[in-house]
């Protein structure tokens, strides 16, 4: 492996300035240089140090003047000890450089990798690193090139999170590439769980690639798919969401490819589909995993040509739509029980972005709830804030309607709360702590506790779906999966 700094030979009187002992104060004992580089030195010493010990280092560089800076030890030896340099300023860096380059041993060989090069070059015949030790831009160039060969040792080391972690930090903070898209704004929280579907976003978003959403009611499929459409090449043209579940299934295909007239009873006037509608921009087919069968078969082929036929016409026309699909149900587990087409499924699922559920973002709760709290407070001119049981009632809480449930009680809050202060009764929270002995499992007790609720809002509603959605906090569509879910 080849240096990241060259380094040069030297006898350098340094003043080491160290916590004594006794931690009484400082001593100051005198050693020296023999070997420095730009990020560190070794220091000649007859006592060893202890290794990520903090040090003081005072020198005198030679027509440069005095310098203090602050040095840790990476490794100790018997005749000295290796440092490491801290928080190098720019002047300080340029003066050092100029000091090494007067002391470099000038030859032919590569003081990174020590390869002999034939003759003098810009960059090294072997590790390519540069060799113009003299031009203006050197000390740059090689910050740039040690910062990589620095980053990609440590990258041995990353997780895949740690590795979005390091690129969203270098986009959004860096680069300020996030802030132009403004995710941001529109999706509030900073689990690693969101910072990765942002990041999925960005990365999809100007492709034409179908992207299929998944995740559970009210973790925010459709703001993603928004997201999506608002930050591609599409976004002058039209986003037209189709929802599945909502859709008769004897009209669909109608509202999907479009009709001539007289082609069906009803059918007065030729009408465009909402494919032909979306030429030239996106198509988001919400809650897909209702899809009927035979229409499966229809999207498929269309899909596979993208060529539009009305309904009752002889002819066609070709359309060119992206696609961006959502579901909460288990589209794999569907497909295993013959209700959803694999084919389709595969034609669907090109690229994948799943939401966590809220659940699993435990730090977006709290963030969320308080986004929340401020948004409603200013709409209704009121002044609002959590108590501190509230405030551990929302992080211990489940979530199970995720950020739309949120909404929904944060809401009711504002309105119901006597005074300033919102209480978990407020939020309609007080529910009673269980027993861990007595809890089979949580998914059992969701599965119970989602299905009495859902029940006893049908009985309250007089079974009006939307009074139900309204009533739970869920869209229609949810409801009517829940029904399925639980054969109600
Ligand atoms: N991270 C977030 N920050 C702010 N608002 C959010 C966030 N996620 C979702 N929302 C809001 O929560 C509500 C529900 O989101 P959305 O409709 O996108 O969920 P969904 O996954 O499509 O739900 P469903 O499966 O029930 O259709 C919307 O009002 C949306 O704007
Ligand atoms: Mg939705």
């Amino acid at each position: 492996m080849s240096r990241i700094d060259i380094r040069c030979k030297v006898e350098l009187p340094v003043a080491i300035m160290a916590n004594n002992n006794g931690g009484k104060g400082i001593t100051e004992l005198q050693a020296k240089f023999s070997s420095l580089s730009l990020s560190g030195g070794f220091i000649d010493y007859d006592q060893p140090y202890q290794e990520n010990k903090i040090l003081g280092l005072k020198y005198d560089l030679p027509k440069h003047g005095e310098f203090e800076i602050l040095g840790e030890v990476t490794r100790s030896e018997k005749n000295g000890f290796a440092t490491k340099f801290y928080n190098l300023n720019r002047d300080a860096k340029l003066k050092l450089w100029d000091y090494i380059k007067e002391n470099m041993e000038e030859d032919l060989t590569c003081p990174y990798c020590g390869k002999e090069n034939s003759t003098k070059r810009r960059n090294c015949e072997e590790c390519n690193w540069g060799l113009n030790y003299y031009s203006q831009d050197y000390i740059v160039e090689h910050e740039k090139e040690s910062f990589i060969k620095r980053l990609a040792a440590k990258s041995n080391f990353f997780s895949i999170e740690d590795m979005y972690k390091v690129l969203n930090f270098i986009d959004v903070q860096v680069l300020g590439i996030g802030k132009n898209l403004d995710i941001n704004e529109e999706f509030v929280g900073s689990s690693q769980g969101l910072l990765n579907v942002f990041s999925m976003i960005r990365k999809v978003a100007p492709t034409d690639i179908p992207v299929l959403i998944t995740g559970e009611s009210g973790t925010g499929k459709e703001l993603t798919a928004m997201a999506i459409h608002e930050r591609s090449q599409r976004k002058n043209k039209a986003c037209v969401t189709i929802n599945c579940a909502a859709i008769p299934d004897n009209l669909i295909e109608a509202e999907l490819f479009g009709h001539e007239k007289g082609s069906f009873t009803g059918a007065y006037a030729t009408k465009i589909g909402k494919f032909e509608y979306a030429d030239g921009g996106s198509i988001f087919l919400d809650e897909i995993g209702e899809l009927s069968t035979a229409l499966q078969s229809k999207l498929l082929r269309f899909l596979e040509d993208k060529i539009v036929e009305k309904v009752g016409s002889n002819g066609g026309k070709k359309v060119n739509v992206r696609l961006i699909a959502a579901t909460n149900r288990d589209l794999k587990s569907a497909i295993a029980k013959g209700t959803f087409r694999k084919d389709l499924f595969y034609r669907l699922d090109v690229f994948n972005i799943n939401l966590p559920p809220v659940r699993e973002r435990e730090e977006d709760k709290v963030i969320l709830a308080r986004y929340f709290l401020n948004k409603f407070s200013k709409e209704m001119n009121v002044s609002k804030t959590y108590t501190m049981e509230a405030i551990d009632a929302i992080k211990s809480f489940d979530w199970p309607g995720n950020v739309r449930e949120i909404i929904n009680k944060v809401r009711r809050a504002v309105v119901m709360s006597k005074d300033s202060a919102i209480t978990p009764v407020d939020l309609g929270l007080n529910v009673p702590v269980m027993q861990t002995d007595v809890m089979t499992s949580l998914k059992e007790v969701r599965y119970s506790i989602e299905k009495q609720k859902l029940i006893e809002a049908l009985r309250y509603c007089n079974n009006n779906i939307s009074k139900v959605a309204r009533v739970l906090g869920i869209s229609r569509p949810s409801v009517y999966s829940l029904r399925k879910k639980y054969n109600i």
